[in-house]
């Protein structure tokens, strides 16, 4: 049993449960008539089946207990629990299993999934971030005895066309169920491959291109099966020889002419993702797989500069595909029986990155990640503000990406300007109070007048929206072994060099 507020009775307020002591009117502490301040009786929190037999007067929390701790009611200071896979098997409070985080930088989002890794790793759940940019994640996976991938140009890269982990559970299965996950295998890649010729030209690909994609890669599987993983030269070369089964998709008639008009557009874009930037990183045989026996994967992209946007988006992408991949042939090889099922939680931190590298690519993340529920996984998708949807090309795109908030089961917003969450309000529905709410964390902090600590208002404040019930706004204190374990401000932490000692003494 924890006693929730207050370790020292006398200052219940002191600790951790409720920080802010009730200021009631007229009642008078020592003095009269002034006003003076009444401590929260103390609280204990237990199970129905200890509490009701120790002490009469037990209550319900008023706030969801399911999960993994978050932090405490802003208004009540009940504990609040919460995580979207335990939302959605145990307590149902969701149809969906999927949080969709938005915040102004620098607000806490990226912590407070950390927290959730950290809460459903320990119930056996298998964390994986595919695609950490700064890096946020990659020493709690460290810290959990995980496998963390480095990708990026020199450093390790992701053979798009190898089926992955899909490709060997394929061939441990076999018969019809091995069948239909090297089909799905096949939808995975061809996804991947669209992607990144949508990167490189900046707009979508043709139907017909993908026709002949999907011709080519089926070709070039049964002519290697079983040999070396294909890369993209193979595919390249696959489309300058021309052989009957791909021309068959062009409609060429027997006129190598009308061949090459098809397919020259792609072959011109695949030859140029060869030669360009993400050639490096996306054609050679995958560095290091994903070991599907992890307790938790980080797939770090950290070391592709800022700029590199194409190769960002690539990455993540690549990152996102073959993760999701993992985890279709993990339950693959459960249903025949042949491994223990495991359960999955998938951060894609950073949604703007590749929403802004092209036109199209929405399509292209809403395949991957729209078989979620089906997949048996949950993942948080984390953002700064709709109108990272907005800065996409045309209205079919941005209607797609909101689609991702709406399709979310649990949306929650750090600090937003008003303006962005009445925009939210129109995809998710908040009352004005919860507008108020959450717009005034989105200003900057006060200035300090002393020193160099005043924290934005809005840092480690939250409010969970679950459909439209009335949305929790939640305040969470982080542990030191959370604040060691990210720090995202640690370059803005002066360092006591000599020569700077010297200085200041
Ligand atoms: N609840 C909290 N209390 C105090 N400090 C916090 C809290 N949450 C996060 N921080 C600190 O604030 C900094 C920024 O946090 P974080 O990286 O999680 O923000 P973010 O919202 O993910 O930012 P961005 O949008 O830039 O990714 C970190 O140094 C972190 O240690
Ligand atoms: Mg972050």
């Amino acid at each position: 049993m924890t006693r929730k507020n207050g370790s020292d009775p006398k200052q219940p307020w002191a600790a951790a449960g409720n920080t802010q002591p009730h200021a009631v009117r007229g009642w008078s502490g020592r003095g009269g008539g002034q006003v003076g301040y009444l401590s929260p009786p103390t609280m204990w929190r237990a199970t129905t089946v200890q509490a009701c037999g120790l002490w009469p007067f037990a209550a319900g929390s008023g706030a969801p207990m399911t999960g993994v701790p978050l932090g405490q009611h802003l208004m009540t200071g009940a504990t609040v629990c919460g995580d979207p896979l335990s939302w959605f098997t145990r307590a149902r409070y969701i149809s969906n299993p999927s949080l969709f985080m938005l915040g102004m930088p620098g607000l806490g989002k990226s912590t407070l999934v950390n927290r959730m890794l950290i809460g459903l790793a320990a119930t056996g759940v298998v964390p994986l971030v595919l695609g950490d940019l700064k890096p946020d994640y990659a020493d709690t996976v460290r810290a959990l005895g995980g496998q963390v991938i480095s990708i990026g140009r020199g450093t390790g890269g992701i053979n798009v066309l190898d089926p992955g982990a899909m490709g060997q559970a394929a061939a441990r299965i076999g018969g019809e169920a091995g069948r239909a996950l090297l089909a799905e295998a096949h939808g995975r890649v061809l996804n991947m491959v669209a992607a990144l010729v949508t990167i490189v030209r900046g707009r979508p690909m043709d139907d017909h291109e993908q026709s002949v994609l999907s011709a080519a890669l089926h070709l070039l599987r049964e002519r290697t099966s079983g040999g070396r993983p294909v890369l993209l030269p193979d595919l390249v070369a696959v489309l300058a020889e021309g052989p009957d089964r791909v021309r068959a998709v062009t409609l060429d008639r027997g006129e190598t002419a009308r061949y090459r008009d098809a397919v020259d557009p792609l072959h011109r874009s695949l030859v140029g993702l060869l030669d360009g930037p993400l050639g490096s990183t996306f054609a050679s045989a995958t560095s290091t797989r994903i070991d599907p026996a992890a307790p938790a994967v980080c797939i770090d992209i950290s070391r592709i500069g800022e700029s590199d946007t194409q190769l960002t988006a690539a990455a993540m992408l690549a990152a996102w595909s073959d993760g999701l991949g993992t985890v279709a042939a993990s339950h693959a090889l459960a249903d025949a029986g042949l491994a223990p099922r495991r359960w999955y939680f998938t951060v894609l931190d950073e949604l703007w990155r590749p929403l802004r590298a092209a036109t199209g690519i929405v399509d292209r993340i809403d395949a991957l990640t729209r078989l979620n529920r089906s997949l048996g996984l949950a993942d948080a998708k984390i953002t700064h503000t709709l109108k990272d949807a907005e800065a996409l090309g045309s209205e079919a795109d941005k209607a797609k990406a909101r689609g991702f908030v709406e399709r979310a089961g649990m949306v929650v917003c750090a600090g937003l300007p008003r303006t962005e969450m009445e925009e939210l309000g129109r995809v998710v529905g908040l009352s004005e109070r919860e507008i108020s709410l959450v717009s005034s964390w989105s200003s900057p902090p006060g200035w300090a007048s002393a020193g160099d600590h005043e924290e934005p208002p809005g840092r480690g404040k939250f409010l969970i929206k679950v459909g439209g019930r009335p949305g929790i706004p939640i305040r969470v204190a982080i542990t030191d072994a959370e604040r060691h374990l990210h720090d995202t401000n640690t370059r803005w932490t002066p360092t006591r060099t000599a020569r700077h000692d010297e200085g200041t003494h």
